[in-house]
């Protein structure tokens, strides 16, 4: 399945055939269960892309990405630093995903046969979409692109993934039940801001 989920992502030459190819992908179970199929949201010109697990309760009623209440923290979130998914200059924008386009049965975290069963497609998504700064929500992702877990050991630093520069963060999820923890999350995005600030 690895090996078919890697030919189709490379197969896609665009972001709809790359949506195609994840819907039709039928290496993970719970797509049955699973209302939508959640590929993105946001502006895929901007320089900022965010990714995330994967859809919740509300992003699978909906069918699109951080809907819910941790959705509505990473968007006053990342509008404190100027950049919303509804801007359409690609310097304010946000452009946002998640590893598993399918909400997993109860929001239970992806197995790691899951993770790595879409992750070609997440590659291949990153590629096509080219932002210059990725940011990684939390340790799923930071799974798929970094290869290891451990987001409070990862925040605060900036790393590679995908061919450029990245920034692991606590996922606003954790941040609503660890509020201290928004100190540290208000000082990874003052870093992403200053970044794109150097680099205009
Ligand atoms: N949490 C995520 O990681 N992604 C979503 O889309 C919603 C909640």
């Amino acid at each position: 399945m690895l090996a078919q989920a890697r030919l189709a992502a490379a197969a896609a030459g665009d972001l709809v055939a790359l949506a195609a190819a994840m819907a039709a992908f039928e290496g993970l179970e719970i797509r049955r269960g699973a209302k939508s199929f959640v590929f993105a949201d946001g502006n895929p010109r901007a320089r900022v892309m965010v990714v995330g697990e994967a859809p919740g309760r509300e992003e699978d009623i909906e069918g699109r990405p951080f809907v819910g209440r941790a959705g509505r923290l990473l968007d006053r979130m990342f509008a404190a630093i100027g950049l919303a998914r509804d801007a359409g200059d690609p310097a304010r924008a946000l452009y946002i995903t998640n590893v598993l386009p399918w909400r997993p049965p109860g929001n239970r975290t992806p197995t790691a046969e899951e993770t790595a069963l879409m992750t070609p497609f997440l590659q291949r998504h990153i590629a096509l979409a080219d932002p210059a700064i990725l940011v990684i929500m939390g340790n799923t992702p930071a799974q798929a692109l970094l290869g290891r877990g451990g987001i409070l050991g990862l925040r605060g630093q900036w790393t590679a993934a995908a061919g450029r520069p990245a920034r692991p963060m606590t996922h606003p999820a954790y941040l609503l039940r660890n509020p201290l923890a928004k100190r540290e999350a208000w000082a990874d995005l003052l870093s992403i801001r200053d970044r794109l600030r150097e680099h205009a």
